[in-house]
């Protein structure tokens, strides 16, 4: 029977695999400027303190209990107590929605790729990418605008996302030893040597030195404010890709004997090493651009689209030479690391849906494909950037802080943790102490704290301007689909699998 699960082949698999979810687009252009903007080279105390107190902690939490329940999230919280399956569903849905745009990135990317060496994006990358590339009419103020904007497909993006499409359904359906393991060995090496090459030519250019010590010059007065221990934590959460229902699904096919404190501390150390070292990359460049505008290099930093399709394309055409090279290697380093996230975020899904109604790895790989596949057919239409805009947004800032309370809340408040910390502890060289269970009841505080100023800050300024009509039919629109959804996923009446498992 568990075999039928899959397993990873050796545990350099699983950390390679796990390590592959962590690193993703948001070390690249989401961690150099969160750190930058929030307090330099003294963010490293907040961010290493998040590491410590919430990040790896909770990777603990999410190994431990995949590994000992042998489930994806869904059957992970119905063994606790079947009325908490939604919250397993509620995190399954999140990662179904965050596919639908991330493969769109990753799609956009492989555009880009073939961009760096035909120079199709030419002097002004900015226009290029909304007129040119994306088509995006006027921002949608109104829902009636942004109804209008869902236009046609937009092939430039479509051909693309059927590759990246194609990629990870042909990684997923060879399971997880043959599929998972064997291509983020492939990728993972693969990524470190592009991400190095960025970094050798970076450091080397022009006014690399300005963009670095604006990226580590450290302002600890930056210390006293809890934005900024916000965002660190924010950034640990989002980047160690915890409270998304992957890690669950990854840690469930680990073998009976695995070091799970090993395996988490690999995981989030690796993860934010490769942080610091894009960080250099990507600031020793945008110093250099600075340097050839002439400007401070706060005012090319960036973090995002705009980052990864404006700014990096603008800098690749000033590059003194090799610039299709370099460029493609910029863009083969977002994909890699895209690819290896997309395919753990599909497999949470895809493993829910299996272990429930025990489908074949295959069935529910169809199933999941053909309806996240339409979705993300959805938001390569012209125009669709604002809903993927928006949707992001509420899935990303809202969706996982309300899963990781949910998560958290019953997990650290309403459950035995000290059982789960016998059992990992019998399981690893590296024991964990009673601090564990108060850094998780901790943490499940913080949370809390992050949604309440989070909804405060909202109902001060919306989001980029757009309107509430807007906001509420695709972000609050979305989070209710979730919910709704994740109850009726949890009512529905599993596999007699399924249910052995949650009632033995
Ligand atoms: N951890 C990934 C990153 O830093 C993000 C991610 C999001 C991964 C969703 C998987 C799923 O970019």
């Amino acid at each position: 029977k568990e075999e039928n699960r899959g397993q990873w082949g050796s545990r350099s698999g699983f950390i390679l695999a796990a390590i592959g979810s962590a690193i993703g687009l948001g070390n690249i252009w989401r961690f150099p400027y969160v750190a930058a903007s929030n307090g330099g080279g003294a963010f490293l105390i907040p961010y290493l303190v998040a590491l410590f107190t919430a990040g790896i902690p909770l990777l603990i939490l999410e190994f431990a209990m995949g590994h000992k329940i042998r489930s994806s999230a869904p059957g992970v919280f119905a063994k606790l107590n079947k009325k908490y399956e939604a919250i397993g569903w509620f995190q399954t849905l999140i990662a179904f929605f965050i596919t639908t745009y991330y493969v769109v990135i990753i799609a956009w990317s492989f555009s880009y790729l073939f961009f760096a060496f035909t120079g199709a994006w030419g002097t002004d990358p900015k226009a290029f990418l909304f007129g040119d590339y994306l088509k995006l009419g006027d921002a949608p103020s109104t829902l009636g605008n942004l109804g209008a904007s869902l236009g046609g497909l937009n092939l430039k993006v479509a051909v693309p996302l059927l590759l990246v499409w194609g990629i990870n359904y042909g990684v997923l359906r060879m399971g997880v030893k043959n599929g998972l393991e064997k291509a983020n060995k492939i990728f993972m090496p693969l990524l470190i040597i592009a991400l190095l090459v960025i970094v050798v030519r970076g450091v080397t250019l022009p006014g690399a030195m300005a963009g670095l010590d604006y990226f580590f010059t450290p302002d600890f007065s930056k210390l006293t404010d809890p934005k900024v221990w916000l965002a660190a934590y924010g950034q640990i959460f989002f980047s160690l890709s915890i409270c998304f229902a992957i890690m669950y699904a990854y840690a469930s096919y680990l073998p009976k004997k695995s070091d799970i404190v090993n395996n988490a501390f690999m995981t989030g150390l690796g993860n934010c090493s490769f942080s610091l070292i894009s960080g250099i990359g990507v600031f020793s460049i945008l110093g250099f651009m600075a340097h050839t505008q002439g400007v401070s290099v706060a005012e090319v930093s960036t973090a995002g689209v705009g980052l990864a399709f404006i700014v990096f394309p603008e800098a690749i055409n000033q590059l003194p030479g090799m610039n299709g090279l370099i460029g493609g290697v910029f863009f083969i380093t977002l994909i890699f690391a895209g690819l290896s996230s997309s395919m753990s975020i599909m497999e949470a899904v895809v493993a829910a849906i299996s272990d429930k109604f025990k489908l074949t790895r295959v069935q529910a790989l169809n199933r999941f494909a053909l309806t996240s596949g339409i979705l993300s057919l959805l938001v390569a239409t012209n125009g669709g950037l604002y809903v993927l805009d928006i949707v992001d947004y509420a899935t990303n800032q809202y969706g996982i802080v309300i899963a990781g309370i949910l998560e958290l809340v019953i997990l650290g408040w309403f459950f035995n943790l000290e059982s789960v910390r016998t059992y990992v502890n019998e399981l690893s060289d590296f024991r964990v102490g009673k601090w564990w269970i108060w850094a998780i009841k901790g943490t499940s505080v913080l949370l809390v704290v992050i949604l309440a100023l989070k909804i405060k800050g909202e109902i001060a300024a919306p989001y980029e301007g757009y309107s509430w009509t807007a906001l509420g039919v695709y972000g609050l629109g979305s989070m209710i689909i979730i919910t709704v959804g994740s109850f009726i996923m949890a009512k529905k009446k599993g596999s007699q699998e399924f249910e052995d498992k949650i009632y033995t």
